[in-house]
C-alpha cells in the first residue's frame, strides 16, 4: 500500500532528469544531508521529496537511506535515462522495472553469481502497485508522445544496476548473456536502480523505477546523451511524475 501521509521521494540521478520538479514544488523546503540537497513540499497536494541520487550504487544507496531517515519516505520512485538491452527496447521507449539485479555482483564461490551475499536473493521486486501505477502513468503520460518518428512503448521487466556506464556491444553481450544463463532476461541497464530497491527492500520502503531509453548500450551510447537527457528524458519523466500524482492523489 502507497501512504499518501508520509511524503512520496522522487529520486534521479542527473540534476537534467529532474528539471522542472524543484520549480512546481508548492511551500519548497531544503535541507542537507550528507552533502546532498533534498528539497520537500507539495505537488497537487501530495507531500512529496526531490532529490538527486547521484551516480552509481552507492551514492544511490547513501541518498536513499538518507530519505527514509531524514524524510520519512512512504515510498520512493526513481525517474531517470537506462540503456536499452532487451531485444524490443529502442531509444525512446520507457521501461518500468518489475525487479533489479545487480550485473556486477559476484561473490562466487562463495555465494551463487548474482546473489546478494547473506540475503538469498538476486532480484529485488518492486513494489507491484507502484510499478503497476508507473506503467499506468507513463501509458497515458506520454501518449501522442514519439522520438526519431517512432511513439513510445512501455515496457515492464527486470532492470540491471552496476558501476558502470555500459557502451560498447561485447560489454553488453556479456552483462546480457550472463544474466540469461541464470534465467534473467534484462531490458535495461543503469547505474542506481538495484541499490536504491535494496535498500528500500531493508527498510520495507515501497520502490519502483521508470527509465527512459536514451542509448542501446553500444559503442555509440554516448553520443548525444545530454542533450536526449535534456530534450526527451526531462520531458518524458515530468509527464510520467504528473500522470502517477494524479493517479495517487485520488
Ligand atoms: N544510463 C543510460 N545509459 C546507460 C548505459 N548505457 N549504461 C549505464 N547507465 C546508463
Amino acid at each position: 500500500m502507497i501512504s499518501v501521509e508520509r511524503p512520496l521521494a522522487i529520486l534521479s540521478a542527473l540534476a537534467e532528469e529532474q528539471v522542472g520538479l524543484v520549480e512546481q514544488l508548492h511551500g519548497a523546503q531544503r535541507q542537507t544531508h550528507a552533502g546532498r540537497e533534498f528539497w520537500s513540499g507539495t505537488l497537487q497536494g501530495l507531500p512529496v521529496v526531490l532529490a538527486l541520487s547521484r551516480i552509481g550504487k552507492v551514492a544511490a544507496a547513501t541518498t536513499t537511506a538518507a530519505l527514509i531517515a531524514h524524510f520519512q519516505a512512504g515510498a520512493i520512485v526513481f525517474t531517470g535515462v537506462a540503456g536499452g538491452v532487451g531485444r524490443r527496447v529502442q531509444v525512446g521507449d520507457v521501461v518500468v522495472g518489475t525487479g533489479y539485479v545487480q550485473h556486477d555482483m559476484d561473490a562466487s564461490p562463495l555465494f551463487p553469481r548474482y546473489e546478494i551475499p547473506l540475503t538469498g536473493q538476486s532480484v529485488i521486486q518492486a513494489d507491484a502497485t507502484l510499478a503497476r501505477a508507473l506503467v499506468f502513468a507513463a501509458v497515458v503520460g506520454l501518449q501522442g508522445m514519439q522520438h526519431a518518428g517512432r511513439p513510445a512503448t512501455v515496457h515492464q521487466g527486470l532492470i540491471a544496476s552496476g558501476d558502470r556506464f555500459v557502451n560498447g556491444a561485447d560489454e553488453t553481450h556479456a552483462i546480457v548473456s550472463g544474466l540469461q544463463s541464470r534465467g534473467y532476461e534484462a531490458l535495461a541497464v543503469e547505474m542506481e536502480g538495484a541499490a536504491v530497491a535494496q535498500v528500500c527492500h531493508d527498510y520495507g520502503v515501497p520502490f519502483a523505477a521508470v527509465r527512459t531509453i536514451s542509448d542501446r548500450a553500444d559503442d555509440s551510447a554516448h553520443v548525444d546523451f545530454p542533450v536526449f537527457v535534456r530534450e526527451v528524458a526531462s520531458v518524458y519523466a515530468q509527464r510520467i511524475v504528473a500522470e502517477l500524482l494524479r493517479t495517487l492523489a485520488v
